[in-house]
C-alpha cells in the first residue's frame, strides 16, 4: 500500500507538476494519484487550477517541470492524441456537445479511434444500456436536449472510446439540484463498472459522497488530501467548501 492509501499500481500519477501560463505560475508542486478503478475528486474554488490540472493530464498544456505517468507509461512529452489512444477520455467543462448534430452523431464522435464495426456496435449497446434515454433520443439534435440530458450525452460520448481513465470537469455545473443528484448517480454507476475517474468539482459534498479519495487545490497547490470519508469530516474543508 502506498502512502496515500491506494493499493493497486496507479493508472495516473502526477509528480512534482509545475505549470505556467506565460510567466504566471499556476500549478505548484502538484502530486496526484488515481489508482486503477478508483474514483478521486479534485476540489477547489474558482481559478484554483482544477481545469489546468486536467489540461496538464491530457497534454493540452505542458508542465514546465514534473512528470505525468499513465498506465505505467511516462506521457509528459506525448501528444494529447496519444494519451487518448492509450485510454484517457474527458467530459469537458460545459459539456461541449456538437449542438447541431444528433445524439447518435455526437456519440459517434467519441468512437472515432475505434475503427472496427462490431466493436463500435458493442460500444453503442453498452452506452445505450447505461443511458436508455439516449437510445430513445438518438435522432434528436443535442443542442435541444435539457442540461441533464446533455450531461448524459457527454458522458456517453466519453465512454464510447472505452476509457481506462475518465476525466470530468465540473459535471454538476449548471444543473438543477435534482439533476446534480442524478448526474452523480450516473458517475457512480460508471465507476462501479470499473472505470477509474478523476472528477473535478466545486460541489465538495456531492463529489466526496461518491469518491474514494479527494484532493483540495487552493491557488495552484494541493492543500489537503485524503480518504473521502475523512475529508467530509475535516473542519477546514467544511468551513471553506461545505458551508457549515
Ligand atoms: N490560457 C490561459 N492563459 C492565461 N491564464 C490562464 C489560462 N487558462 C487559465 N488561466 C488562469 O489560470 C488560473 C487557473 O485556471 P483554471 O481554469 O485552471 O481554474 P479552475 O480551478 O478550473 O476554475 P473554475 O472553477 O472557474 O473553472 C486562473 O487564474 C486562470 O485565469
Ligand atoms: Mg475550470
Amino acid at each position: 500500500m502506498s502512502a496515500n492509501g491506494t493499493t493497486a499500481a496507479p493508472i495516473l500519477r502526477l509528480s512534482g507538476i509545475n505549470t505556467y501560463y506565460g510567466q504566471i505560475h499556476i500549478l505548484q508542486d502538484v502530486n496526484i494519484e488515481v489508482g486503477a478503478g478508483e474514483l478521486v475528486s479534485l476540489l477547489g474554488g474558482n481559478a484554483s487550477g482544477k481545469s489546468t490540472t486536467l489540461k496538464t493530464i491530457l497534454g493540452i498544456v505542458k508542465p514546465r517541470t514534473g512528470t505525468v505517468e499513465f498506465a505505467g507509461d511516462e506521457v509528459t512529452d506525448k501528444r494529447t492524441s496519444y494519451r487518448i489512444g492509450q485510454g484517457m477520455a474527458i467530459v469537458p467543462e460545459n459539456r461541449r456537445l456538437f449542438g447541431p448534430m444528433s445524439v447518435l452523431e455526437n456519440l459517434e464522435m467519441g468512437a472515432y479511434l475505434n475503427k472496427d464495426g462490431k466493436a463500435r456496435t458493442e460500444d453503442f449497446d453498452r452506452v445505450y444500456e447505461l443511458f436508455p434515454l439516449l437510445h430513445e433520443r438518438r435522432a434528436q439534435l443535442a443542442g435541444t436536449l435539457s442540461g441533464g440530458e446533455q450531461q448524459m450525452v457527454a458522458m456517453g460520448r466519453a465512454l464510447m472510446s472505452r476509457p481506462r481513465l475518465l476525466l470530468m470537469d465540473e459535471p454538476s455545473m449548471g444543473l438543477a439540484p435534482i439533476l446534480v443528484e442524478r448526474s452523480f448517480e450516473i458517475i457512480k454507476q460508471v465507476h462501479d463498472a470499473g472505470v477509474a475517474m478523476l472528477v473535478v468539482e466545486q460541489n465538495a459534498n456531492m463529489a466526496l459522497s461518491i469518491a474514494d479519495r479527494g484532493y483540495v487545490l487552493s491557488t495552484g497547490r494541493i492543500v489537503l488530501e485524503g480518504k473521502a470519508a475523512d475529508l467530509l469530516q475535516n473542519e477546514d474543508l467544511r468551513k471553506a467548501y461545505l458551508g457549515r
